[in-house]
């Protein structure tokens, strides 16, 4: 049986069934895999959870009544490895059926040969797509058809169909502390280093080396959140909802005259804070706290507070593709329930004059400037504030942004920065 392909179906089947994350459930596929695999393995799990929809999509036009659990998963990855991988059709077609005798049953085996021999046939000419635009982007892009509608009423058509299908590449990005240069990061980690808009940061290609006190995984943006936190910061920054601590131990990180308050709701994810400030030798104060409560201890006593609220995620769709499967249009109510909590209570902590950073990785308005908007109106001692941000020169000297994958090549994410008057 191929290996490759065993393994990724246990990592899809995790996903699917249990909803585990994606990251966490291949990370330790691959921690016990052999190092052939792993490329594969890695491409085949996110692509098939990357293109979702559209597998659905394909494998539906080729079946009289869809399959469900197990089956559609063979058929999905099978057309996945004929679409896009550069696999012989024949090797795909019997290393997946060969694959799914772990069913245990043949009318399955014979069900998923003769789909994926049929798939294999005529895939390479396959254009059955809706010829609605926004169906169509939907499918071609796997992006759910409820987030692209609401896209559409956020930013018109044609923006909401460049936000679905514009593909992010490079996915890891690392910051590292000290005078690292690409060179040093590639001689010193063996990966290939790249420049960001950040000069300590870099994307990496190639094997990541084990994590040490010198560098850590962190994406642009929650490294934009973090300079923007810090950037004119003076006394003290609470970081309410921190946890695992990459803007918080980054505050602390870039101003090391600043004392840094970390808080989050969970105690587990609190240790989680207090496991990567000492693995990166900072000093940061850690509570376990639902920051929807008021704490009369807080009243008015941080120059600078940050609510990077829970969200939707749907701007980091490329590093998190299972957000794709599992969210629905439902739940957007019941976030903004809680971000407006958490923001209303938190602003209470920000002395007069001091800064309220909000922000989100998320693109829908619902919980980005409507969110903001309703706070203004609602807390009239506070006013817009400024962005400082040199580093991404279309955001800097704003109040509020969105950044886009398109128009910023990076993630969809939100800031907005806001003062205290009285
Ligand atoms: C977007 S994540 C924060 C990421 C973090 N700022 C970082 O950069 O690593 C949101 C966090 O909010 C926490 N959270 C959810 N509800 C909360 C609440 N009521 N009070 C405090 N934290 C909460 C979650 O546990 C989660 O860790």
């Amino acid at each position: 049986m191929n290996n490759a392909f065993l393994k990724s179906f246990v990592t899809l089947q995790q996903v699917y069934n249990e909803k585990a994350f994606s990251s966490i459930a291949l990370n330790k596929t691959l921690n016990f895999c052999k190092a052939q695999d792993k490329a594969l393995i890695t491409k085949l799990v996110y692509g098939v959870l990357d293109n979702d929809i559209k597998l659905n999509y394909v494998v539906s036009k080729y079946v009289k009544k869809m399959p469900k659990g197990d089956t559609l998963l063979f058929l999905k990855m099978g057309t996945y490895c004929l679409m896009e991988l550069s696999i012989p059709s024949y090797a795909v077609v019997n290393d997946i059926a060969e694959l799914s005798k772990i069913s245990e049953d043949r009318r399955i085996v014979g069900f998923v040969n003769a789909t994926l021999k049929s798939i294999a046939n005529t895939i390479h000419t396959f254009d059955d797509y809706p010829t609605d635009e926004v169906e169509n982007c939907s499918i071609r892009y796997s992006y759910p058809l409820w987030a692209l509608k609401k896209l559409v009423k956020d930013y018109g058509k044609d923006v909401a169909l460049q936000i679905a299908s514009t593909v992010l590449e490079n996915r890891t990005t690392a910051r590292f502390v000290g005078d690292f240069d690409e060179q040093k990061v590639q001689q010193t980690y063996n990966v290939q280093a790249h420049p960001t808009p950040f000069e300590d940061a870099f994307y990496l290609t190639g094997k990541l080396p084990t994590l040490d006190g010198n560098f850590t995984v962190q994406s642009l943006s929650s490294m934009a959140i973090a300079h923007i936190c810090a950037n004119g910061a003076n006394g003290n920054f609470l970081d309410c909802c921190s946890a695992p601590g990459g803007k918080a131990v980054y505050v602390k990180q870039l101003r090391p005259d600043v004392d840094v308050t970390a808080c989050d709701v969970h105690e587990h994810r609190v240790q989680l804070i207090n496991a990567y400030a000492s693995r990166m030798g900072v000093n940061v104060t850690t509570h376990t706290k639902d920051m929807t409560q008021f704490c009369a201890e807080f009243e008015s006593a941080f120059d600078t507070v940050l609510c990077d609220v829970p969200c939707s995620g749907f701007g980091v769709l490329n590093n998190r593709p299972d957000i794709k499967l599992f969210r629905e249009s439902l739940d957007i109510s019941n976030l903004m329930k809680l971000q407006q909590d958490i923001l209303q209570n938190c602003s209470k902590y920000v002395k007069v004059g001091g800064r309220l950073v909000y922000s989100t990785c998320t693109v829908f308005d619902n919980e980005n400037g409507q969110n903001i908007r309703k706070f203004l109106r609602n807390n009239p001692n506070f006013t817009l504030g400024t962005i400082v941000l040199p580093q991404y020169p279309s955001a800097n000297g704003n109040s509020t942004y969105q950044f886009l994958p398109h128009k910023d090549n990076t993630q969809g994410f939100f800031v907005a920065v806001l003062e205290r008057k009285e």
